[in-house]
């Protein structure tokens, strides 16, 4: 596995492999890979013949500065698993490459607006034209390529498709499905900031999602109600600190008033200090013809219990 460095060197390194009849796969991370990013890398793997890791601590997505600077950084370790994960290619570029300039402000950069707008948008403002910005830069280095992102970011990934599809990128975007820990909380870079107590209380997350789950799939269709319910949740666990609890349409992420087909369910809160994210898609069951309504059998109602995260 080669580390490269410069922009220009991967560019024409991914552009010879075209060349010579390759497909390209691109897995943009900010490093500190855990088995989440992994997962990512072992699909594209699967699915192309020279797959390229990007491991770039994005300057513009962060607002707050002291956020970027306790970002963890682990470039030889994370080498280590890209290649164990088969990737052909580590990109750590500098920031100077990337950005030449910085810190004066970069002069073009992509604004997805609407979708880049809310939830983490209006929470982080600045964040998803950071994301879609460098993001952009990466899909121009790489060229034709399939890019695979983390179900774990919906948002993002939301805006990166959007981003793909307005301005006709030739990128196929491959969403990739959460990975989660034992416990249940989805793997992130931030859990290792989290106190053992903390670590306990973060399940609220998920915890609200199943609860969401249960209710869109025994067919309430009211995005408030669940709205509600999940935020029940996160407000019952004293060490975290709601930001939203909400159930969207999967495509634009908007409250409708009355859920239909795929839904998705957010949440975001503040634990230890710590932003957490967390997600999972439900749907809506079809209208069934009125008539008699039976009790869920008892295999049934585990199953519902259960709540099981997608
Ligand atoms: P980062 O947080 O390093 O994540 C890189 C990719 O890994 C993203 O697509 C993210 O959704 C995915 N990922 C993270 N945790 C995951 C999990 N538990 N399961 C599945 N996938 C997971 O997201 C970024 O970096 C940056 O914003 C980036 C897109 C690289 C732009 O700077």
């Amino acid at each position: 596995m080669r580390v490269i460095t410069s922009a220009a060197d991967v560019a024409r390194l991914l552009d010879a492999e075209r060349s010579a009849g390759r497909t390209v796969g691109l897995v943009p991370t900010m490093g500190a890979l855990h088995h989440g990013h992994r997962s990512l890398v072992e699909r594209a793997v699967d699915e192309c013949d020279v797959v390229t890791v990007s491991i770039f601590v994005n300057p513009l997505q962060f607002g707050d500065p002291s956020d970027l600077e306790r970002y963890p950084r682990s470039l030889d370790a994370d080498t280590a698993i890209a290649a164990a994960a088969g990737a052909s290619v580590v990109f750590a570029p500098s920031v100077s490459d990337m950005y030449p300039g910085f810190p004066a402000p970069v002069a073009t950069s992509v604004h997805v607006a609407g979708l880049g707008e809310r939830w983490e948008g209006a929470s982080r403002p600045g964040h998803f034209a950071g994301v879609a910005t460098v993001v952009a830069k990466l899909f121009s280095l790489a060229g034709r390529c399939r890019a695979y992102f983390g179900e774990k970011d919906f948002q993002q990934l939301a805006v990166v498709r959007r981003m793909v599809v307005d301005l006709s990128m030739p990128v196929e975007v491959v969403p990739c499905p959460t990975v989660r820990e034992p416990d249940g909380l989805a793997a992130s870079s931030r859990n290792v900031r989290l106190s053992a107590t903390g670590r306990i209380a973060a399940r609220c997350l998920h915890e609200a999602l199943a609860a969401g789950c249960r209710l869109v799939s025994s067919g309430v269709r009211d995005s408030a109600a669940v709205g509600h319910a999940m935020a029940d949740m996160g407000a019952a666990e004293p060490a975290a600190v709601l930001d939203y609890a909400v159930a969207v349409d999967a495509d634009g992420l908007q409250v409708p008033d009355e859920l239909l087909g795929d839904v998705r369910l957010l949440v975001a809160a503040t634990v230890d200090g710590v932003r957490l994210i967390d997600n999972t898609g439900c749907s809506v069951p079809p209208n069934r013809p009125p008539g008699p309504r039976r009790a869920p059998r008892p295999s049934e109602q585990a199953t519902m219990e259960r709540g099981a995260l997608i």
